[in-house]
């Protein structure tokens, strides 16, 4: 799948909106120019209307939480539900998605029966739920299927590897709200600009650099890890003023923010296995493969840490997964230790 090339002296494209990149195949998909082009601004559409409440968590009713817990045992807070709702009420809007996969649904949502439903949706409505209240950078996080059947779309249908998504990305809610997304060719960044109610392109085909000395783990579990990510750990922290070591930790507690930041400036961030959670924290489907997709499409890497995480074969829709991705040389230096 090519991506848009400018024409020769076309002049840069940066300050175009997301939609005309979507309609235009800039994303690489000429030949989607109805349904996906519809998703696809239909996710765009729910960002815009989840950032609004974002931006006024503090003076709207929707700090703190519901009471609930989800399908995977989390508090839910508000804005957790009220993101997942807004998605799944716009998406399920235009009749192209069938169904969606949410951290906040216990089962999948069926959501169109009509012949046009040919996409299926996963999603993150509100990652990074404990940082809401305090003001730090929380995110959306989201991963296309096509359906690849005629009728109603089945649980089956998402238990398919991340290397099958047709696109992938986020939306931070950060100092500015972006939205990161590619189908598999670049990866392209839009900034939300209030003033005129559109996402414009401000960071053109994103590439991860081969390496940074930054490294992003949560040290409160390092007591849990094995004796490989201690070692790792303990070398990044050393001293060699050659190899830029101690390298820096920077460590938000959302994974939206923790990867968008490694996209950009290159590093590692790691949330492995330990030996109170073997799998890990993050869950396969809504978090893992949906980022580590958009690594793979900007030249970086995502693993368990034993296998490529895009080929795992999900059982579950909640299955958690260790996940540690990044620059292609940081991965290898933390591999490099091994399990031992
Ligand atoms: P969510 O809010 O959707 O449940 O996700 C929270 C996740 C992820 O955003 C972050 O990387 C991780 O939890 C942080 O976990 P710790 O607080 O255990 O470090
Ligand atoms: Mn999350
Ligand atoms: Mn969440």
């Amino acid at each position: 799948m090519e991506d848009y090339e400018p024409a020769e002296g076309e002049a840069s494209r940066i300050g175009l909106t997301l939609e005309t990149y979507i309609l235009e195949g800039m994303l690489g998909r000429r030949e989607a120019r109805g349904y996906f082009t519809s998703l696809l601004n239909q996710i765009a559409l729910a960002a815009k209307m989840v950032t609004s409440r974002v931006r006024r968590a503090g003076l709207v009713n929707v700090l703190g939480t519901t009471g609930d817990t989800n399908a995977t045992g989390d508090t839910v807070q508000k804005l957790d539900q009220e993101a997942n709702e807004t998605l799944l009420r716009v998406l399920g809007r235009r009749n192209h998605c069938a169904a969606a996969a949410s951290e906040e649904e216990e089962d999948i949502r069926i959501l169109s029966t009509a012949d046009t439903a040919n996409y299926l949706v996963v999603f993150d409505p509100l990652d990074g739920s404990s940082n809401i209240d305090v003001n730090i950078s929380i995110g959306t996080i989201f991963g296309v299927y096509r359906k690849e059947h005629d009728g109603p779309a089945t649980k089956a249908d998402f238990l398919k590897p991340g290397r099958e998504l047709q696109a992938a990305g986020y939306i931070i809610y950060g100092s500015s709200t972006q939205f990161v997304i590619t189908t598999g060719g670049a990866v392209h960044g839009f900034t939300y600009d209030p003033s005129v109610g559109e996402f414009l392109l401000s960071h053109e085909n994103i590439r991860v650099p081969d390496h940074h000395p930054t490294y992003s783990i949560n040290e409160g579990n390092a007591g849990r890890w094995t004796d490989g990510v201690k070692h790792w750990n303990d070398w990044v922290k050393g001293e060699d003023n050659a190899e830029k070591r101690p390298y820096s930790l920077r460590y938000v507690g959302t994974l939206v923010a923790d990867a968008h930041r490694t996209l950009l400036r290159g590093g590692i961030f790691a949330y492995p296995g330990d030996t109170k959670s073997p799998e890990g924290k993050l869950r396969l489907l809504y978090e893992a493969n949906p980022i580590a997709f958009i690594f793979e499409a900007a030249g970086g890497v995502a693993t368990t840490g034993e296998e490529r995480i895009l080929d795992i074969e999900p059982t579950e829709l909640h299955q958690r997964v260790p996940l540690i991705l990044g620059s292609t040389r940081n991965v290898d230096e933390f591999l490099s230790f091994g399990k031992k």
